[in-house]
């Protein structure tokens, strides 16, 4: 079993309320304990940031949230679980510490991640007496977005406890990376720090302030990185001739007095006001939680992206996305609607903010997407779903007919009806309307009609008896109702 049963998350500042918050929204009852007066609220801020970000990042179904609970010890906490994420502040007695009550109250099979930045797992691990199932799961805020975790196993740390820990990420959309060997800071806080020296000694020799370089970073190389990495990309900047032409012409650069190299920056008073007072100049006008959020839909946007390049397998972070939304489809309850002489309904959906375009209204193709989404619900409730189509059958749209009525604005949420008009069920004919949901105003209605194919033959065919069966009845249920006033209609007809 490699999905995660309960877990509990040891600290509940930046990272651990984003562990909270990750294991949730996959549907983990989670424990916190976190001394902080006001923890619960922290959390509960971060919870409310992470929601709205999975809201505008998918709209697979999410499965209904863990609960989560306050505790006030250790032993409360792991009671139960099977993954156990300490994230407590960076003080190497402190982590080992806790780590040690830990290790002592919970299960021994129970898997013990450590959050920590940069300190060897060895040295956290050394008083446990299981240490074999500790390890680094070493995250990137926020973790309930952002989907790496380095793991790094110490000396006693067992080759399975790594792997298992890698299995358990991925249906809570994470990839675990394991590294061959510790090391201090492990891979991404190694390169951070490099990069981040280098930066201070920018500011403090003032060559640029705190906004030039972050421009620098983010109109420029951060947007390479976050699709290609370091080595895929200089393969591209190498030209044809590839990576050993680019090491031949930049190689010697290195020992070049391009770099301050390992020289630490001395960060006294006068330099870090001069950060501070530049970084207020830079991104004072926006609120702590506002810039989270503003991080959050840039984030989403880059990943929904990455989603569609190569050729719509995905790329890194977006392929991962696709990955973790087929395993929701997979793991979501079948949807079911027993036949019954009413619409049914088909989908709830919110505008976000991608969807609005310069008016502040929901962009046209976004009212497609509502009825297409619904068609595709559709198809679920009669077993045509992704099994259905991998094992080579489908329903293809061939003809619809909108018209748009009302204008949906950001954050409204929507939801769609349909009525199945009379076929054989080889092709689907349904009459959709969008309505809103707070005043049920009708915003666009959708004459939609799909046809029954063979996708290994690329022709049309009967869909196979499993759907009929569930389909027919539902046809048959709708077939006494009122034809919809708008069907049938024709563009530019003047009365419904
Ligand atoms: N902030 C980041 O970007 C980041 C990224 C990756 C890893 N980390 C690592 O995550 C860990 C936590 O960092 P953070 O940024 O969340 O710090 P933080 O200061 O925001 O949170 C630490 C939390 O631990 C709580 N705490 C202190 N002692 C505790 C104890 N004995 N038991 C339970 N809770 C206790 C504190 O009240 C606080 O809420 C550190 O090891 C850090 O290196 C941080």
């Amino acid at each position: 079993m490699t999905k995660i049963q309960k877990a509990a998350c040891i600290g509940g500042g930046v990272i651990g309320g984003a562990w909270a918050a990750r294991f949730v929204l996959a549907g983990i009852d989670t424990t916190m304990l976190d001394p902080h007066p006001e923890a619960e609220r922290i959390v509960g801020e971060v919870m409310a940031n992470a929601e709205r970000a999975y809201g505008l990042l998918t709209t697979a179904p999410l499965p209904k949230k863990g609960k989560l609970t306050f505790v006030k010890t250790i032993e409360e906490a792991v009671q139960g679980a099977d993954w156990i994420q300490e994230s407590v502040p960076e003080r190497v007695e402190l982590k080992r510490n806790v780590l040690t009550q830990i290790d002592a109250a919970a299960d021994p099979k129970a898997l013990i991640g450590s959050s920590t930045s940069g300190i060897m797992p060895t040295e956290l691990q050394r008083d446990m007496k299981h240490p074999e199932r500790m390890f680094v799961a070493h995250p990137y805020n926020p973790v309930y977005l952002l989907p790496l975790a380095e793991l790094v196993g110490g000396e006693k740390t067992s080759p399975e406890t790594l792997e298992l820990a890698k299995a358990r990420l991925a249906p809570i959309g994470m990839k675990g990376v394991i590294l061959k060997k510790e090391i201090e800071a492990f891979v991404g806080d190694r390169l951070l720090e490099a990069v981040w020296r280098e930066g201070l000694w920018l500011i403090k020799d003032d060559i640029c302030d705190t906004e030039t370089l972050d421009d620098v970073i983010r109109y420029s190389f951060g947007m390479r990185w976050a699709q290609m990495g370091m080595f895929e990309t200089y393969r591209i900047a190498g030209g044809e001739a590839g990576m050993r032409h680019f090491i031949a012409q930049f190689g010697p650069c290195l020992s070049w007095p391009w770099t301050k190299l390992m020289d630490v920056v001395d960060l006294d008073d006068a330099l870090v006001e001069k950060i501070a007072n530049q970084s207020d100049a830079q991104s004072g006008a926006y609120g702590f939680r506002e810039l989270e959020r503003i991080r959050d839909e840039n984030l989403v946007g880059i990943m929904q992206t990455l989603k569609t390049s190569n050729g719509g397998q995905g790329w890194g972070a977006g392929k991962l996305l696709t990955e973790f939304e087929a395993h929701l489809w997979k793991t979501a309850p079948k949807p079911e609607a027993k036949p019954s002489a009413e619409p049914i309904k088909l989908l709830e959906a919110k505008v976000h903010p991608s969807w609005v375009d310069y008016n502040g209204h929901m962009t046209e193709f976004r009212y497609n997407q509502c009825f297409a989404d619904a068609a595709d619900s559709l198809l679920r409730i009669v077993g045509a779903d992704l099994d259905y189509v991998a094992a080579g059958h489908s329903y293809y749209t061939v003809e619809a007919h909108n018209q748009w009525l009302d204008e949906a604005k950001l954050g409204d949420a929507l939801y769609v009806k349909a009525q199945i008009l009379p076929t054989d069920g080889k092709k689907i004919h349904t009459f959709m309307w969008l309505y809103r949901v707070s005043d049920d105003a009708l915003l666009a209605t959708c004459e939609h009609l799909m046809l029954h194919v063979s996708s290994k033959e690329g022709k049309s065919v009967p869909p196979l008896p499993e759907v009929l069966e569930k389909l027919q009845p539902m046809i048959a249920a709708h077939a006494n109702l009122p034809l919809p006033a708008g069907a049938g209609r024709v563009v530019g007809q003047k009365k419904a």
